[in-house]
């Protein structure tokens, strides 16, 4: 994999995370407690003393392994938020999932369909990647809004599938592939050519993830 470059659609970047952003992150981290809590990944095994640096060296080890490309989300040139690919398989599989977070005093602004959008293309375009994947807890209707806005297809719902605040999460699970659409992820959006609907999860699937599934 050869060096990722900073992508730029107007005021938003997202550009590789380095080191030397450890001091901003857990500035936003802190800041932000109480608006990432309930969608924050956590350890099944417990608690971890959380480090910063060394988050970002992990995700840099994971990056160099080929595994996964850490971003940065930039608005107007300040640190908003994070983007991860991660999981990334190549061969028959050639996939990739997506995680974002962005600071709540940048939210409504359309930085993470921004993000979203550029961050597939370069996985489409420049890492050859066939299919990428968000999933989303069903109780988080703005991260809900970022697929559909963007028009990656709903595919199911997967029970107790990411340990998130706490405990194993159902999740809704979209995708998009590189044949959909050959004008880019971006483009569509921007051009307003987004299918109606792809986003839509079925009723039935709704209603099964209110009721958790029965473990013992
Ligand atoms: C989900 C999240 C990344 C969306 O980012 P964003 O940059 O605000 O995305 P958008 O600007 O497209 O807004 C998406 C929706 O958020 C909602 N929203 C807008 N401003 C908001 C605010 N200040 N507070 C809460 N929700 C807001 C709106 O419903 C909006 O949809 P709309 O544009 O149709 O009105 C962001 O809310 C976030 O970081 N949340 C906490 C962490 C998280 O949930 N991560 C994703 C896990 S899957």
């Amino acid at each position: 994999m050869g060096t990722t470059p900073a992508l730029r659609d107007g005021a938003v970047v997202i550009r590789p995370i380095r080191l030397r952003d450890a001091r901003a992150l857990e500035h936003e981290l802190a800041l932000n407690r109480g608006w990432l809590r309930t969608w924050e990944a956590t350890n099944p095994h417990g608690p971890l003393a959380f480090d910063v640096r060394g988050s970002i060296r992990s995700l840099l080890t994971h990056q160099r392994a080929g595994g996964g490309v850490p971003f940065v989300v930039e608005v107007d040139g300040e640190f908003a938020g994070q983007l991860n690919v991660s999981g990334i398989t190549y061969g028959s599989l050639s996939s990739a999932s997506i995680g974002y977070w962005i600071a709540e005093r940048f939210a409504g602004r359309g930085a993470t369909p921004t993000a979203v959008a550029l961050a597939t293309d370069h996985c489409f375009f420049s890492l050859g990647l066939h299919r990428m994947e968000i999933c989303i807890r069903p109780e988080n209707a703005p991260s809900l809004r970022v697929v559909e806005k963007l028009g990656f297809r709903y595919e199911g719902l997967r029970r107790r599938f990411i340990h998130i605040n706490g405990d194993w999460r159902d999740h809704f699970c979209f995708a998009l592939t590189a044949e959909e659409l050959p004008e880019g992820v971006l483009r569509r959006w921007k051009e307003g050519r987004v299918p109606a609907g792809a986003g839509v999860v079925p009723a039935a699937d709704r209603a099964a993830a209110l009721s958790p599934l029965r473990v013992r």
